[in-house]
């Protein structure tokens, strides 16, 4: 779908790729609807968009409450008369074994990372369905097509997202309504990434040790992700290292097993 004149709708916006997704549509000609259970981080977004002569709403939204999430996507269509493209990129991350994970956090991270999508999909579908027209792009992560020791209540939600992604492309394709599934390696956004997500059994965990490494500059990844948007893509990945292991569990699925059971072996580092 091309960028130009459409409606773009993002979650998670005040910062990190959300952010950087914004800046880049909205150079590519979007008008944006932004939104962030932060809020304070939207309003220089706003700014810096409308200077460069698109139109930029910006709204406080916590994505794990439905209701909310249900007044968000009508106040969305009604100030820009619908929705082209819906970003789901508000996300994330709880560092800990499963073992030391209480339920509350559970909770926490399906609410933000998988029933916000849902909630969001849910209440754009009829009017997608009504145009016959629009485009669902999901952030994933590598960590949604390959499981990491330590980051188990992510990847479940992460995996939930792409199978999410999946059925959805199959079903909407023919109301000619596309889906994008991103699945970032490390992005440099990482750090704070982590920063935001609750650590859980470590106590010599320092926010960033999962990141460090090959992270792609979140204005680049930016470039690629909008570009994948143009071109319909469904499955977009980046990096090396995470793709790389997503073809190791396809190709010999036993070293796989072994490369995490290593891993978690490892994690004895940070207790
Ligand atoms: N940073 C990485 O290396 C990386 C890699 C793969 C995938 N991702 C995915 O990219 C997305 C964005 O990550 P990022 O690196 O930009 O992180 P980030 O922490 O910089 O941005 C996430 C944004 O989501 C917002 N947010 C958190 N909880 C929310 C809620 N309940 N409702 C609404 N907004 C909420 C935060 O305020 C923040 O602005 C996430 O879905 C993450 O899983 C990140």
């Amino acid at each position: 779908m091309e960028i130009r004149d459409k409606k773009v709708l993002i979650t998670g916006a005040a910062g990190g790729i959300g952010k950087a997704l914004a800046m880049e549509l909205a150079a590519r000609g979007a008008d944006l609807f932004l939104s962030d259970v932060n809020d304070t981080g939207l309003h220089p977004i706003r700014h810096q968009i409308e200077s460069i002569g698109r139109n930029c709403h910006i709204t406080q939204t916590d994505i794990s409450q439905k209701d909310r999430v249900k007044e968000m996507i009508d106040d969305a269509v009604d100030r820009m008369g619908h929705v082209d493209i819906l970003i789901n990129n508000a996300g994330v991350t709880i560092i800990g074994e499963i073992r030391h994970v209480p339920l509350a956090d559970w909770e926490w991270i399906m609410g933000v990372n998988l029933w916000g999508p849902i909630y969001t999909v849910h209440h754009i579908l009829p009017h997608m369905l009504e145009r016959q027209q629009g485009h669902i792009v999901n952030m994933g992560s590598m960590g949604g097509l390959t499981a990491v020791p330590a980051n188990g209540t992510y990847n479940v939600t992460k995996f939930g997202l792409t199978g999410f992604s999946e059925v959805l492309r199959a079903e909407l394709k023919k109301h000619n309504i596309r889906v994008t599934l991103i699945c970032p390696g490390f992005l440099s956004s990482g750090e704070e990434f982590e920063k935001r997500g609750r650590v859980r059994g470590f106590k010599k965990f320092k926010p960033g040790a999962f990141a460090k490494g090959v992270s792609l500059p979140v204005d680049k990844a930016a470039k690629r992700f909008a570009d994948a948007i143009e071109k319909d893509q469904f499955l977009v990945t980046t990096g090396i290292i995470g793709p790389f292991y997503y073809g190791i569990k396809r190709i010999i699925p036993w070293l796989y097993y072994r490369i995490g059971e290593k891993m978690a072996a490892d994690l004895e580092k940070w207790y």
